[in-house]
């Protein structure tokens, strides 16, 4: 919608409220979520939204991640032509508020009390100078592994919780001539899996040295060399028709059966319930072997755009929904991910949503809950975007470990 049809709009709302008809404006949402999980979870905002006499104007830009969809964005915004709200990671949502593009929901937040319920972890990127810039709906985590009940007993494997385990559970699948490991060849999804890798490998402080603070003998140590091999040794056990594969597509060959385990965030989640699955009887949830305290998080947030004015009525409504305690249920019992807020109950949530409520609360508490790198949470997008194309050029071959750390090292500094 142009900016004039919209304002046209909301003075015809205007005109409604002023003769006591209640009509409100329309949202236009932009987003990522397309899979078929997602869009379930989507719905639930949707229809809330719908029941408060609020329309929805999807704007979905396809690809995990949002890479695709902060393109278009940056378009839209470039033409003066702003989403009303749009999903949004990290580090992403600091860089727009400094432009100076988002709206301030700071009266919203007040009334509500959002400060003493929303954890410090996700305040760091939704407040910017003392602001409210955007509305957290979730926390994800990146270090997941998803697997196929069926096939991990058919072949005596239980859940691996180190490396060796792993690598010993990987090579029985092999041998028994199942796909190992189900993985989409993206960028993103590469990283997705290098957060956990490296995290399994060196430890909290050698994540947080390499991917927080870019401490360049961190990127490029023996560590990070090692992380890069075991990148190779998954890069062994997926199947020949991984590259360019969506993340979705991949786990539907987990929970078809065709492939034994997936490294991803808990999104995945949604598209195993999507499908009907149930966790501890169909599929299994378990940490990336080697990282069981700890947690890489992202957040996904709605941030508002400016609209020329203050925060609208149906931003100001957008926000209130997406941050009351039973949306954050009923949102984040279909997605995979778990409440924004710490006050909501885990009881309508299955096995493995209690597992991450109760994980992320003990890394928050012990010092082990970092911003994930593949999602934005961990370091600005220019810095992001040059750790993608490292990890893809090794995954792919084109580099071998010892090339990939030394243009670790180059690639991010040149980023900063
Ligand atoms: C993440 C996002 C998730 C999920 C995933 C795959 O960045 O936080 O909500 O959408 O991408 O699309």
């Amino acid at each position: 919608m142009n900016k004039t049809y919209k304002h046209l709009k909301l003075s015809a709302a205007a005109l409604a409220l002023s003769v006591g008809v209640a009509q409100a404006a329309d949202v236009e949402v932009l987003h990522w979520w397309t899979s078929g999980g997602e869009a379930a979870a989507l719905n639930v905002l949707k229809q809330d939204l719908e029941g408060q006499g609020i329309g929805w104007q999807d704007m979905p830009v396809a690809g995990g991640g949002g890479t695709e969809a902060m393109t278009v964005l940056r378009a839209r915004v470039t033409a003066g032509n702003a989403p009303t709200a749009v999903q949004m990671l990290g580090f992403d949502i600091l860089d727009w508020a400094k432009e100076g593009a988002l709206a301030d929901l700071n009266a919203t937040a007040a009334a509500e009390g959002w400060d003493a319920v929303v954890p410090e972890a996700l305040q760091a990127f939704a407040k910017h100078d003392g602001k409210w810039i955007s509305a957290p709906v979730n926390v994800h985590s990146t270090n997941w592994v998803w697997a196929n009940k069926a096939v991990l007993d058919a072949n005596g494997i239980s859940a691996p919780t180190t490396w060796e385990e792993f690598v010993a559970a990987v090579e029985t699948l092999h041998d028994a001539g199942v796909t190992a490991i189900a993985h989409g060849g993206q960028a993103w999804q590469d990283a997705t899996v290098f957060d956990a890798v490296a995290m399994s490998t060196g430890g909290p402080d050698f994540y947080k040295a390499a991917f927080i603070d870019l401490d360049p003998t961190a990127l490029g140590s023996d560590t990070m060399k090692e992380a890069f091999d075991r990148m190779a040794f998954i890069r062994d056990h997926v199947d020949e028709n991984f590259s360019g594969r969506d993340w979705n597509l991949a786990t539907a060959m987990v929970i078809n059966g065709e492939a034994g385990f997936q490294m991803m965030g808990d999104w995945a989640k949604g598209e195993f319930l999507n499908a009907g699955k149930v966790p501890g009887e169909d599929f299994l949830c378990f940490r990336f072997p080697g990282t069981g305290s700890q947690v890489t998080f992202n957040a996904d947030q709605f941030a508002m755009f400016d609209q020329g004015g203050p925060v609208s009525a149906e931003q100001a409504a957008l926000a209130s929904a997406i941050l009351s305690p039973s949306f954050q249920s009923a949102f984040n019992v279909v997605k995979g991910s778990v409440p924004a807020r710490t006050d909501v109950s885990d009881e309508a949530f299955d096995a493995c949503a209690k597992q991450g409520m109760k994980d992320l609360a003990a890394a928050s508490a012990s010092g082990n809950l970092f911003g994930s790198m593949a999602h934005g949470h961990a370091a600005p997008a220019s810095v992001k975007n040059a750790i993608y194309d490292v990890v893809t050029a090794h995954f792919n071959g084109e580099y071998d470990s010892a090339t990939a750390v030394t243009e670790l090292v180059e690639a991010v500094s040149i980023a900063q």
